[in-house]
């Protein structure tokens, strides 16, 4: 899951090097959670999956530990009933789904040049791994729009890529309105936000950062499974920018 945590060594200095001691570092877009899980201090996440949230607070806070496998039809069974146990579907609809794409093909076992792979059970020992690293931080789900966020935060945007498809949530990110998000993105650093962004492209108010060639996992049009070579970049809101 999650690509950025690839680049964490490298942006998170970028993105934490002013913030103050109790300064709250917010990700609206955090999905997988595999970036905020190594920062520290105050943070919230969220995600506009309910289910996915749902199961990061019943883990940190209610010591929710899932099954180490789940079969096809119990991935099944709680794919018809999401409902039933929201926090179990939002750990099953990721981790026992190929290329954690949600509620995807089942993962299960593979074969693969390296030997036979069990992935679900990969999946279960990563995130045992990262559940304590979350342990403090706040989860809300909804739209980013509807976020309350304290005074004069870090915000760090890991949106859907414009023209990709989104691994997470699985829709093609046609759905989410970019012209919509960077003016949102102005309007919070408006009100006295750091605003940083993962995306191809910007508008030129917006500062690239950081930036990296790099192997991802989704093809040039949009199947998980490719090898396109893109540019990660990082941005920062930077009206002083503007030609
Ligand atoms: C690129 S993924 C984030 C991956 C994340 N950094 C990680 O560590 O796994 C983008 C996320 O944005 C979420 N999303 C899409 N539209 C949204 C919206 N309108 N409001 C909040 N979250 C949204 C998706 O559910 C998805 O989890």
């Amino acid at each position: 899951m999650g690509s950025k945590a690839r680049f964490s060594k490298e942006i998170l200095p970028i993105i934490l090097k002013d913030r103050t001691a109790d300064q709250w570092y917010i990700e609206p877009f955090a999905g997988g959670c595999n970036l905020i899980c190594e920062v520290d201090g105050n943070r919230l996440a969220n995600d506009i999956n309910y289910y996915l949230m749902e199961y990061f607070l019943n883990a940190t806070q209610n010591n929710f530990t899932p099954k180490e496998n789940y079969t096809k039809d119990e991935y099944k069974f709680i794919q018809k009933n999401k409902d039933l146990k929201p926090f179990e579907t939002g750990y099953v609809g990721i981790c026992c789904s190929f290329g954690g794409k949600w509620f995807g093909r089942y993962a299960g076992v593979s074969q693969t040049k390296q030997g036979t792979r069990n992935y679900i059970t990969e999946a279960f020992r990563n995130v045992q791994k990262q559940i304590p690293k979350l342990k403090g931080v706040q989860f809300k789900s909804g739209d980013y729009r509807d976020l309350e966020i304290p005074n004069g935060s870090i915000i760090y945007c890991d949106i859907p890529y414009n023209g990709t498809y989104s691994e997470i949530e699985g829709y093609s990110s046609k759905d989410f309105n970019h012209s919509d998000f960077w003016d949102w993105c102005r309007q919070k650093a408006n009100q006295g936000h750091t605003i940083f962004v993962s995306e191809y492209e910007a508008p030129t108010d917006f500062e690239c950062v950081w930036q990296k060639e790099a192997k991802s996992s989704l093809s040039a049009n949009g199947v998980i499974g490719g090898n396109k070579v893109s540019v990660e970049k990082l941005f920062k809101f930077s009206p002083a920018n503007v030609q």
